[in-house]
């Protein structure tokens, strides 16, 4: 089977899709043959060893010194079982399932062995693989800030960073839970972000919302350009800032914030209940995938320097479908 290996840290071309013998299950463990999986922004910034600032050590230590100890990244995966463990009751071969091993990676491979401490959910009959995958990413992690955050019904929210992966589950999320979403993204995308049920659009090259008049309960940085001490003004009393994504410093300093809200622990958002839940409301049409481009596993290196653009819009989808 095929597995694209992350050699050494670096550009697109480090990644190099090589045959490897098939995976087993693990005792309460499956293997997913993939259908479809993603390149999303945490596989490029692990990928290129590219940290939010001050945190290479630490990535290196976590991750591998020279290069990924797990050189074979992804976060997930959607396809069919294709073998279960022992003791796997709830799971058959065949069933159509999303499924992550979270850090653990792994998911960039033609069959993926899903632990028994990963997760795997059945994808509903009029959800196709491709729609399945392009839900997590953003859709957990929009889900895991916005109940850290509190977003309340009637909130004003503002969206930094809308139209990608993150940001076009977040407005949507939003907006079923009853906020007033203001979004800030390119004029390009300004379209699709009102579509997806913006209140308000505003064009990051024109107008810089942080030096604006308006006033926010909720602030969710998704680009990184507007931390808490740059916008902590635009929040009313009791206001939240959501810092998906910030340095070490800003990690540091937000942990002494009671308003700031940093990056959880993988388990919080990469849920069971969060993906079932995702996969459902996907399924009753609540909330729509957004999807940049659909390339086959052999386009693998073109996905990743698609995300490193830092403008694609919602996911990259990568399919073992196409041949
Ligand atoms: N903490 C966590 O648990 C967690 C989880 C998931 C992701 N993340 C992090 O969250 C970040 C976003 O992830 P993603 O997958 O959503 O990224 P993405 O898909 O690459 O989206 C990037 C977004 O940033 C926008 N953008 C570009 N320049 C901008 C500017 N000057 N001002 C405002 N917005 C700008 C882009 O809009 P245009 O294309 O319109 O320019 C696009 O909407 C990444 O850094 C990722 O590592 C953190």
């Amino acid at each position: 089977m095929k597995a694209a290996y992350v050699e050494a840290y670096g550009p697109p071309e480090v990644v190099k899709i090589r045959d490897v013998p098939m995976p087993a299950p693990a005792e309460g463990g499956i293997v997913v043959k993939s259908h479809a999986t993603t390149v999303n922004s945490g596989d490029a910034r692990v990928r290129a060893l590219r940290d939010p600032g001050g945190m290479k050590l630490l990535m290196r230590l976590a991750l591998g010194f020279n290069r990924p100890k797990q050189a074979v990244i992804g976060f997930d995966v959607a396809g069919e079982v294709a073998a279960v463990g022992a003791g796997v009751t709830d799971l058959k071969v065949g069933d159509r399932v999303l499924a992550s091993n979270r850090f653990k990676f792994g998911c960039h491979a033609e069959y993926v062995q899903i632990d028994a401490d990963g997760l795997a959910v059945k994808i509903p009959d009029n959800l196709s693989y491709v729609d399945a995958i392009s839900l997590p990413f953003g859709g957990a992690t929009s889900l895991v800030f916005f109940k850290e955050g509190g977003l309340k019904s009637g909130e004003k929210l503002l969206i930094n960073g809308a139209s990608g992966a993150v940001g076009v589950m977040a407005i949507q999320i939003a907006k079923l839970m009853g906020a007033e979403v203001t979004g800030v993204c390119s004029a390009a995308n300004a379209g699709l972000v009102r579509e997806l049920g913006a209140d308000h659009v505003i064009d990051y090259a024109k107008t810089d919302f942080a030096v604006g008049s308006e006033r926010y309960d909720v602030i969710m940085d998704t680009h990184g350009n507007a931390p808490y001490a740059r916008v902590k003004h635009l929040l009313r009393p009791g206001g939240r800032f959501l810092m998906v994504i910030g340095n070490l410093w800003q990690m540091i300093s937000g942990g002494f914030q009671s308003a700031v809200i940093s990056p959880r622990d993988d388990k919080a958002a990469v849920s069971f209940e969060n993906y079932a839940y995702l996969l459902n409301l996907a399924s009753k049409g609540e909330i729509k995938p957004v999807i940049d481009q659909v390339l086959p596993f052999s386009d693998i290196v073109e996905a990743h320097r698609r995300v490193d653009s830092g403008h694609k819009v919602g996911s990259v989808v990568v399919t073992f479908d196409q041949g």
